[in-house]
């Protein structure tokens, strides 16, 4: 795979274990399942749309990883328990979950609906709970295992017209230092990566501002809007992309990380530190 040709860590470093990656189908998560894929482990990738899991899969497989796919709703507790129950009967163990499944979209608190915001809330905050409880069981009957939460860093400082958002994130670095405490007596590690901005088609669908009052959608809005922003706000001048997070996650599950837990990894070129103006609309 050519990944393993470039990646800094050793071939193989995964093999036999068993990493299960929820939103693996797309952006950042199937980066990190390409990642770990290549290094030898077993991913299972698992979202809401299933053709989008199976394809992710099947193309790993194809460039001689080892994969398979499985629907979830990660808000749901019966579908995530089935879920682990499936993977862990099918495979044997869960070395590695990394709770990446997000919503995100920017809207305004004064009239976000309840719906909405429980959607971003369940999905990312009860999702990364969710899931991780439910793995817990199968970690501590092998003998340890490692969590990876997917995070951001817009709540550091707050981030209008994403009260949802960073008040879920917010609270998985919470869960993040909480539960590593809990579970460390378990040799279950969990960790918290915090991605700045790295433009994968969920980001770009979640900000591309709705149709004008002529129904006309400017497709190229979210592109202009992005215009110079790298060169200018990010100390480090260019965008992010999955396989710097993937990279993180990597070295968080590999026995180079093995006396982190409770952690927040930044990955952002520098992004959060050199304060950009907030959006405002
Ligand atoms: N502004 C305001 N409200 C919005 C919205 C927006 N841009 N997009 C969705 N909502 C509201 C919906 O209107 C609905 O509320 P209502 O029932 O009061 O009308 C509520 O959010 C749930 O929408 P629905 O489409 O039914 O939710 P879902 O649970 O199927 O999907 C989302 C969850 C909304 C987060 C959806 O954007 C999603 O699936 N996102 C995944 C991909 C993604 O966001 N990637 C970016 C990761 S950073
Ligand atoms: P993405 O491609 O849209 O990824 C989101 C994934 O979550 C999708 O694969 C989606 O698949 C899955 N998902 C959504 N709702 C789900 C649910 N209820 N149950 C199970 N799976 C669900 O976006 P991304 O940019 O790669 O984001 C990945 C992670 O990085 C998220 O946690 C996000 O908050 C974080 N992040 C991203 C950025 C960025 O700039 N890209 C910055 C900071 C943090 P289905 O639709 O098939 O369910």
């Amino acid at each position: 795979m050519t990944t393993e040709q470039t990646s800094v860590f050793r071939p193989g470093l995964f093999d036999g274990q068993v990493a299960l990656i929820t939103g693996g189908g797309s952006g950042i998560g199937r980066g990190i399942a390409d990642l770990l894929a290549s290094l030898g482990a077993h991913v299972v990738l698992a979202s809401r749309k299933l053709e989008r899991v199976e394809a992710a899969a099947a193309e790993i497989v194809a460039t001689g990883g080892k994969a398979s796919a499985r629907a979830v709703d990660v808000r749901d507790t019966n579908l995530v328990r089935t879920m682990v129950t499936e993977v862990s009967a099918s495979l044997g163990r869960i070395d590695l979950l990394v709770n990446n499944a997000a919503g995100n979209f920017y809207a305004p608190s004064e009239t976000l609906s309840e719906n909405a915001w429980k959607s971003v809330i369940e999905i990312d905050l009860y999702g990364t709970f969710f899931c991780s409880q439910a793995v817990l069981p199968v970690m501590k009957a092998q003998g340890g295992g490692s969590i990876v939460n997917i995070s951001m860093t817009l709540h550091y400082r707050g981030w209008p017209l994403m009260a949802h958002a960073t008040a879920a994130k917010a609270g998985i670095d919470a869960l993040t230092k909480t539960l590593s405490l809990e579970w460390a007596k378990y040799r279950v590690r969990m960790n918290s990566v915090a991605p700045g901005p790295i433009p994968t088609e969920g980001v770009r669908k979640a900000f591309t501002p709705p149709p004008s009052a002529d129904g006309v959608v400017d497709v190229f809005a979210i592109e202009k809007a992005m215009d110079g922003y790298a060169k200018t706000m990010i100390p480090l001048q260019r965008w992010g992309a999955p396989a710097d997070i993937a990279n993180m996650v990597a070295f968080l599950a590999s026995p180079g990380g093995a006396w982190i837990t409770g952690a927040t990894m930044v990955v952002d070129g520098g992004e959060w530190l050199a304060k950009p103006p907030a959006p405002t609309r």
